[in-house]
Formats: structure tokens, C-alpha cells, sequence
């Protein structure tokens, strides 16, 4: 079992730089799906769930090779199969990301119900409604879907609810629909624009991506190239609230703080001593007082930064309340907080209080999910003694190579294999 072992309670000092942004990374890789020419991906994040991401796309046919770390190249031409394997789909929620693109260029694609962070219901009617509306035909096979178009037609869809991987589906699928498509109620995460961007330098007729209204009009063929992926807002959060938890002075590099301006926002009200530039902020010891958030789809703030930001609330002055309106079991891992010495009253499944400041102890802890996972080596970072956290798969899906650039700024933390 491979597990981390973290000595708590240093100050860290350096520099961190951010990796490449996950949640565009998975959508950009399926999206060279809807050319048949060569890709050139670059700043991809070397991180589990990508790799997972590539061996589906492998298994389906594609060629897809590291030139070097961070730079992939990638060749959809030789796709044969049109069903995902299921095993993978169980392991990646995101494999849903290669329906819209297989769909528009093959005209089919079966899938198992996908897997992922068990942080709520996490169901996938939007996604098959909005094929439907595209012209597909679904039929379910026990627990997977075929879902069929010869050809997919433009239509106006209206979301109920804000989806940020249904929305780049869908935009995905519609670029080479015959006609136009309205998508109203769409997600605005700085990964749709960036999706958009990538699929618009190749050829694709998008507008509106980053407003609440898409229009994407079809065109019949895509080109394919180079493209960057752009900064992870996730991991510049979890680096400030990491600097912020341990007093220390970070310096975060190779991030694009307006992407997170509202968390950015609320640190301040803590009283957090930031030093903000164009592509990097700093970190200095501050005295926190509690501030309340609510998550709330881009622009408000991330529910994928609730986690951290409610650990680093543990060492602030007063009571604050978060509230996780969007999923409903992302509250869960505060119990495990409670048990490192966090004061969180948990009010109802979307909310809870924390009473701080409080002094966090080291202990064996089990990662529950991704973004829980990463608060709980946040936790460990700050706490007095030595925790050891398990189930560490859960944070290398998404944080690359998080021990040793951990290491690097002054941590003690490292990785054993018993
Ligand atoms: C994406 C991100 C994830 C982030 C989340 C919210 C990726 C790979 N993952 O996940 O890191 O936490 O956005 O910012 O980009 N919903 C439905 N029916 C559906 C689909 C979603 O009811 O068919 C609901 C979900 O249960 C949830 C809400 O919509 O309550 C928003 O979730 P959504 O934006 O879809 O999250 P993901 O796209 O899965």
C-alpha cells in the first residue's frame, strides 16, 4: 500500500509553480478527436486521471506518445472502436468527455454509467438529454449507453442546471453538427473559453464561450496543431491556502490569479497578507479571521476549493460557515478534520461551521476523494506531529508529482510503499 508519511507544523518558503490545468487537459484530449490530424499538446499535467484519459483513447485506437514531460502528441486517425472500455470508464468520470467528440465524428458511442469522485449523485441525464436534442438515439444496456446519430443536427438547449463537463460536451459534439446550436445556461470555468479557443483555432465556428450563451454554428471538418493547456486555478488556490495554513511565504509562479478572484477576494476579508502579480502570488504570514463562502459556479467561488478553504477556516480567529450548495456529499472528509482536532459542527449535508482557531494533530487519515485528499496533506502540513494518509491515488489523480515539488519548498513529506 502506498501511503504518505508528512512531519508537520515547518514553515515552507520558495517557489511552487502550477501545472497545467486538469479539467482542460481532459477535454482537450478528446477534443483532437473531431480531427483526424496530428495534435500537439503542451504544459499537459502528469497526473493519474490523464493517464487514465489516454489509455481509453489508446484502447479505441489512438496513438498518443510523450515527446517529453508535459508534451504529448496526438493522432485520432486510426479510432476503430466506438465502445469505451468499461473498466476505465469506471475509474474516470471524465471519460464522458469523449462522447460529444465521438458522436460527431462517428456517429456512435457506448459507454459505461463513468465513475469518479464519490462527492454526490453525480448523474449523467443532462449529458444524454442534450445528445438527444442533437439528433442522437439512446439505448440502455444494463447500466451502459449506446447512443447513435448519422448525423447530429443544431439545437437550441437550454441547461436546468449549470454543468460545467456538459456544456463542453456539448460544444464539443456541435461543432460538427449540421446548423447551429444555442446552449443557454451554460458553465463560463475559464476552461470553457480555453476549450473553445482550442477548437476555434482549428476551425470551429464558437461564440459567446465564458457568457451564459454559446452559439456554435457547424463546420464540416476540423484542423488539428499546437495548443497549450492553460494554468490548474484549482492547484493555485490549494498552494495559497497551503502557504496561508502553514505561515509561510510561497510564492505561487506560473498561475493566472484572475482566474480565482473570488477566492482571492474572500482571503483578503480573512486578512490574508497576499501580494497578487500577473502570473504569481505571494504569500505571507497572516493573522486570520473567519469569513463565510457559499460555492457558486464560475465566477463565485470553486467547490473544488471548499475543501482547502475550509481547512485553512480551522486556523482562523471566530466561526465561519461554508456552504456547499452544488454537490451533496462533498461535507464529509470534515469528520476526518474533527478527528486531526478541527472544531466543524456539521449542520446539514450542505453546510457546516467551524469554530477556530484550532491546533491540528498528526494521525493516520484515509483520503477520500480527490480535493479532499490534497486538504488532508494541508492538514497534515500544518498539524503538530506526524500524520500518515492513505488511499493517496486519490491525490495523484489530479496533483502531479505533489511529493516532491512539495519536498522542494521545504516540506516533510515523502511516499512509502509497504
Ligand atoms: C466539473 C469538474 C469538477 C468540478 C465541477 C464543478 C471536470 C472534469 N470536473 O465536474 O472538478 O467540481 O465541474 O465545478 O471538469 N449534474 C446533473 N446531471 C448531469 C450532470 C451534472 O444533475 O448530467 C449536476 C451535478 O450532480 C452537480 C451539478 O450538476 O450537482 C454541477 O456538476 P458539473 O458542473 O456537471 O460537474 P462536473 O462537470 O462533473
Amino acid at each position: 500500500m502506498e501511503k504518505y508519511i508528512i512531519n508537520g507544523g515547518k514553515k515552507l518558503s520558495g517557489e511552487i509553480k502550477v501545472a497545467g490545468a486538469k479539467n482542460l487537459a481532459l477535454k482537450v484530449f478528446p477534443a483532437t478527436i473531431l480531427s483526424q490530424e496530428t495534435c500537439f499538446l503542451n504544459n499537459v499535467p502528469e497526473i493519474e486521471d490523464l493517464q487514465r484519459m489516454i489509455e481509453t483513447m489508446e484502447d479505441l485506437g489512438a496513438k498518443i506518445e510523450k515527446l517529453k514531460n508535459g508534451k504529448y502528441k496526438v493522432s485520432t486517425k486510426d479510432i476503430n472502436k466506438t465502445e469505451l472500455k468499461p473498466d476505465l470508464v469506471k475509474k474516470l468520470r471524465a471519460s464522458i468527455m469523449l462522447a460529444g467528440p465521438m458522436l460527431a465524428r462517428f456517429g456512435e458511442i457506448t459507454l459505461a454509467h463513468p465513475g469518479g469522485c464519490i462527492i454526490g449523485q453525480r448523474p449523467i441525464d443532462l449529458f444524454l438529454e442534450g445528445f438527444q436534442k442533437l439528433g442522437a438515439k439512446m439505448t440502455e444496456n444494463g447500466s451502459s449507453y449506446t447512443l447513435k446519430a448519422d448525423k447530429l443536427i443544431g439545437a437550441k438547449i437550454i441547461l436546468p442546471k449549470i454543468s460545467v463537463t456538459v456544456t463542453e460536451n456539448l460544444m464539443m459534439a456541435a461543432t460538427l453538427a449540421q446548423g447551429t446550436t444555442i446552449i443557454k445556461n451554460a458553465a463560463m470555468e475559464p476552461e470553457i473559453p480555453a476549450l473553445a479557443e482550442y477548437l476555434n483555432k482549428h476551425g470551429a465556428k464558437i461564440t459567446g464561450a465564458g457568457t451564459p450563451e454559446l452559439i456554435i454554428e457547424g463546420v464540416k471538418k476540423l484542423s488539428a496543431g499546437e495548443f497549450d493547456i492553460i494554468p490548474d486555478r484549482i492547484e493555485t488556490g490549494t498552494f495559497v491556502m497551503l502557504g496561508l495554513m502553514t505561515q509561510s511565504e510561497l510564492k505561487i509562479t506560473n498561475c493566472n490569479p484572475q482566474h480565482i478572484e473570488t477566492v482571492l477576494y474572500s482571503l483578503e476579508k480573512t486578512g490574508a497578507k497576499l501580494k497578487i502579480g500577473k502570473d504569481y502570488i505571494i504569500t505571507k504570514p497572516s493573522n486570520l479571521k473567519g469569513v463565510n463562502i457559499t460555492t457558486h459556479e464560475y465566477p463565485g467561488f470553486p467547490t473544488d476549493l471548499q475543501a482547502p478553504y475550509t481547512a485553512l477556516m480551522t486556523q482562523a480567529e471566530g466561526m465561519s460557515l461554508i456552504h456547499e450548495p452544488i454537490f451533496e456529499a462533498r461535507l464529509f472528509y470534515t469528520d476526518i478534520l474533527n478527528q486531526m482536532g478541527a472544531n466543524i459542527i456539521m449542520c446539514d449535508p450542505h453546510r457546516v461551521v467551524i469554530n477556530g482557531p484550532t491546533q491540528l494533530h498528526g494521525r493516520l487519515v484515509v483520503s477520500p476523494d480527490l480535493r479532499a485528499g490534497m486538504t488532508l496533506v494541508l492538514a497534515a502540513l500544518s498539524a503538530k506531529g506526524t500524520s500518515s494518509i492513505e488511499n493517496i491515488y486519490q491525490i495523484n489523480r489530479g496533483y502531479e508529482n505533489i511529493v516532491e515539488r512539495l519536498q522542494n519548498i521545504g516540506a516533510d513529506i515523502k511516499q512509502i510503499n509497504e
